[in-house]
C-alpha cells in the first residue's frame, strides 16, 4: 500500500516535472530553527536535537591535560571548529581565567582551599562546552530544501527547480491517531531564483499559477488514489511589511489584549510570542472570540491582495475546489501570501492530510539568492488511514499463478517455468515441496493466485501444460511459449 502511495506520487508528480530529491535526515539545528522559527512549536518543543561529539576532541581524563586541552580548544575555536557561540565564548573565557589563577596559585602558593576553587571551576567550564555542532533530526524538508538548493547552486539551473521528497519526519509531539513521533511526508517544491528585471508587481499573475498548478497537482494526486472526502482550504497571510501582515498582527494584538481574560493560558502566552497561531486554536470556548477578531482578508496590501484573487481565479481555471478559511495561518514562519491545507475523511481531529504555501525569501534568509518558493507536504501516515478507512488502501499481495508441481520429474521442469514466468515480469508462486493437487489448490486460492499451473508427469511428458483458473475451475492444455504470452495477457488485461 505504501508503495502503490508512494508510485503513484512518482507518477503523477513526474507528469507535472518533479524530480526527487533526498535530503539527509538530520541537519544543523540551526538550520530548523532559522528557516521554520525559533518561536514556533516545532522548534521550541517538538525537535529532536543532539550534540554531535567532536571528531578530535575527548575531555581529558587526567587533571594535568586541562592546560593543554583549552589551549587546543581555544585554537580550534579560533578557526570555527568547535561552535563560535555565545554561550562557549563565555564558558572558554571563563575556564581560561580559572585556569590560569590555578596555575598560579600552584606554583606562588600555597596550595589553598582558592587553588582548588579555581580548578573545579574550570573543569565546570570546560565540561560545559559545546564541542561539536548542535544537530536535529529534521521536523520537515523544507528548509533541507533550500539548503540543499543553495549548496548545490540550483538557482544556475533552469528555472523553476522542481522538486519532490517522501522519508520520515520527527518530531515529538504527544502521540495519538494519525499523530507520530516518527511520522512520513511526500512532499514538493518549486523554487525559482530571480532573474534580472524579474520580480515585484507583474510577477502576480505567474505566481498565482505556479501556486495554482501545485494545489492542482495535489489534487490530482488525491483523485488518482480515490482518496474520500478532500477538502481544500486556501488563505492568503500576506506579506511581511507595515501596510500588510505586520499590520494586521498589531491590529490582532491589540484586539487579543482586549478579551485577554477570556483566552486560555496558550493563547494568552501566544499574543506575545506568535499572536497569529491564537486563531489555529481549537478550544471550544475561544471559538465564539475568535470569530470576532479582526480579518487578515481585510488588512492585505494591494499586491497580496491581487495575488489572492488571482490564485482563486487560477484555482477556478483549473476546476480545482476550495474554501476560504481566514483562520489558516500555517504553523511555521516562512510562509507569505498563499497557505493551504487539505483535509480528508476517517481522520478525527489529526484530519490534516496536507499542508503548504508560498514562502518567497527563505532561500534568501539561508544565505542563498532572492528566489520564490511554493511547497506542501502530504502525511502520509494520515493518507494510509484515511485510504484504509474508505477501503481504498488494500491491494491483495497476489499471485499470478501458483506452480502445482507433482513427481520428482516435474520439479526441473516447475523450477524452469517458475523462471521463464518471472522473467516475463510475472508473480509465480513456486512450492519449495512437493504437494498434493488439493492441498496445492488450496494455498493457490489463500494467496490469491489467479491460475494454478499443474505440472505432473503427464504434462512433462507431453509438454502441454495444464493451466487452471482459479476463479472458475476451468481448465486448458498449452505449451510452455503459449502459456507466457497467454499470461502475459491476462496480466495486462488486469492492470
Ligand atoms: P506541516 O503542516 O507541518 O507542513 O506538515 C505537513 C503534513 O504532515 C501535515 O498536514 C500532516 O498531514 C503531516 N504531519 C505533521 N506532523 C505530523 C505528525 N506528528 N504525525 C503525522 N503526520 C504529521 C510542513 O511540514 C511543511 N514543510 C510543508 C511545506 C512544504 N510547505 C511548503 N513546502
Amino acid at each position: 500500500m505504501w508503495n502503490r502511495v508512494e508510485q503513484t506520487a512518482r507518477e503523477v508528480f513526474g507528469t507535472f516535472g518533479f524530480g526527487e530529491i533526498r535530503p539527509p535526515i538530520f541537519e544543523p539545528t540551526e538550520l530548523f530553527a532559522r528557516a521554520v522559527g525559533g518561536e514556533t512549536d516545532i522548534v521550541s518543543k517538538e525537535m529532536y536535537s543532539f550534540t554531535d561529539r567532536h571528531e578530535k576532541l575527548e575531555l581529558p581524563k587526567v587533571m594535568g591535560d586541562y592546560g593543554g586541552f583549552i589551549e587546543k580548544v581555544e585554537k580550534l575555536y579560533d578557526s570555527g571548529e568547535i561552535p563560535r557561540t555565545n554561550n562557549n565564548d563565555l564558558l572558554l573565557t571563563r575556564a581560561k581565567t580559572h585556569w590560569k589563577q590555578y596555575v598560579e596559585h600552584a606554583t606562588t602558593g600555597p596550595f589553598v582551599a582558592e587553588g582548588f576553587e579555581n580548578l573545579f571551576r574550570m573543569v565546570i567550564a570546560v565540561n560545559a562546552l559545546q564541542l561539536g555542532p548542535e544537530l536535529s533530526l529534521r521536523p520537515e524538508a523544507t528548509a533541507s530544501v533550500c539548503r540543499a538548493y543553495i549548496e548545490h547552486n540550483m538557482h544556475a539551473w533552469p528555472q523553476p527547480v522542481k522538486l519532490y521528497y517522501t522519508g520520515p519526519m520527527f518530531r515529538r509531539e504527544r502521540p495519538q491517531k494519525g499523530r507520530y513521533r516518527q511520522f512520513y511526508q511526500i512532499g514538493a517544491e518549486v523554487l525559482e531564483t530571480l532573474q534580472q528585471g524579474q520580480g515585484g508587481a507583474k510577477d502576480i499573475p505567474k505566481d498565482a499559477a505556479v501556486d495554482a498548478e501545485v494545489i492542482e497537482m495535489v489534487m490530482a494526486f488525491f483523485g488518482r488514489l480515490e482518496l474520500q472526502g478532500v477538502q481544500l482550504e486556501i488563505n492568503s497571510i500576506g506579506h511581511n511589511a507595515p501596510d500588510c501582515r505586520r499590520g494586521y498582527v498589531e491590529k490582532l494584538k491589540a484586539a487579543l489584549v482586549e478579551v485577554k481574560d477570556k483566552l486560555g493560558e496558550d493563547s494568552r502566552r501566544r499574543i506575545e510570542t506568535n499572536p497569529l497561531r491564537v486563531l489555529d486554536s481549537k478550544l471550544e470556548h475561544e471559538q465564539a472570540i475568535i470569530a470576532t477578531l479582526p480579518r487578515i482578508g481585510d488588512h492585505l496590501c494591494d499586491d497580496c491582495a491581487k495575488h489572492y484573487r488571482e490564485l482563486k481565479r487560477q484555482l477556478n481555471l483549473r476546476e480545482v475546489k476550495y474554501e476560504e478559511n481566514w483562520r489558516l495561518v500555517r504553523g511555521l514562519d516562512y510562509y507569505m501570501r498563499t497557505t493551504f491545507e487539505i483535509t480528508a475523511q476517517g481522520l478525527g481531529s489529526q484530519n490534516a492530510v496536507c499542508g503548504g504555501g508560498r514562502y518567497d525569501g527563505l532561500v534568501e534568509l539561508l544565505g542563498g539568492p532572492p528566489t520564490k518558493g511554493i511547497g506542501f507536504a502530504i502525511g502520509e501516515d494520515r493518507l494510509m488511514l484515511s485510504l484504509q478507512e474508505a477501503g481504498k488502501g488494500g491491494v491483495a499481495q497476489g499471485r499470478d499463478v501458483y506452480i502445482a508441481w507433482m513427481g520428482e520429474k516435474a520439479q526441473a521442469t516447475a523450477i524452469a517455468a517458475a523462471r521463464k514466468l518471472r522473467d516475463a515480469g510475472l508473480r509465480a508462486e513456486l512450492p519449495p515441496v512437493e504437494q498434493k493437487l488439493g492441498k496445492a489448490l488450496g494455498q493457490a486460492d489463500k494467496l490469491g493466485a489467479r491460475y494454478a499451473l499443474i505440472l505432473g508427469e503427464d504434462e512433462v511428458v507431453s509438454g502441454q501444460w495444464t493451466l487452471k483458473t482459479l476463479a472458475d475451475g476451468s481448465q486448458k492444455k498449452m505449451g510452455e511459449a503459449e502459456l507466457v504470452e497467454f499470461l502475459k495477457g491476462a496480466r495486462a488485461l488486469s492492470g
